[in-house]
């Protein structure tokens, strides 16, 4: 563990550029978003430990349910492309209010991100603050086999 805070994975000098950075990218996902139904654009971008950047959006269906959010999206892609290890996820939600994963993303993040994680959000326009929190913030207590 690096950084200031305890709860921070990233070295803190590096933290803001990451932060910004991961946000630009989860930004211009969500531009990419297929939401023709709710019209709710959310974009996301992994970094991984060797400083890569994967990027997702989510994919609605007719029937609904099948919809993958933009986090999970991500996460399968950056699996797939062979990324086991991730220091930071940034959200940003396609309207002028920033948006948490849901709880069924947050679950499944907890899979492959520790709960020291930082976790990034912020609405769309350019310039909006950026929220952070970690994934263990975000999800206290989640489901584990014991
Ligand atoms: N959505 C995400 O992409 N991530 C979340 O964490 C919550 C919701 C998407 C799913 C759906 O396409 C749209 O937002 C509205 O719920």
């Amino acid at each position: 563990m690096t950084g200031t805070d305890e709860t921070c994975i990233l070295p803190a000098m590096h933290m803001d550029s990451e932060k910004q950075s991961l946000v630009a990218a989860a930004r211009k996902a969500a531009g990419n978003a297929y939401a023709p139904y709710s019209k709710f654009r959310v974009g996301a971008a992994l970094r991984t430990t060797d400083g890569e950047t994967v990027t997702g959006f989510n994919i609605e269906n007719v029937s609904y349910g099948l919809t993958l959010c933009a986090e999970r999206a991500a996460m399968v892609r950056a699996l797939c492309e062979g990324h086991q290890n991730f220091s930071a996820l940034a959200l940003c939600a396609g309207t002028d209010k920033p948006a948490t994963p849901c709880g069924a993303c947050r679950q499944f993040l907890a899979e492959f991100l520790p709960s020291e994680t930082p976790v990034f959000y912020a609405a769309l326009p350019e310039g909006s603050q950026i929220f952070e929190t970690t994934l263990g913030e975000l999800l206290p207590n989640g489901f584990v086999l014991k």
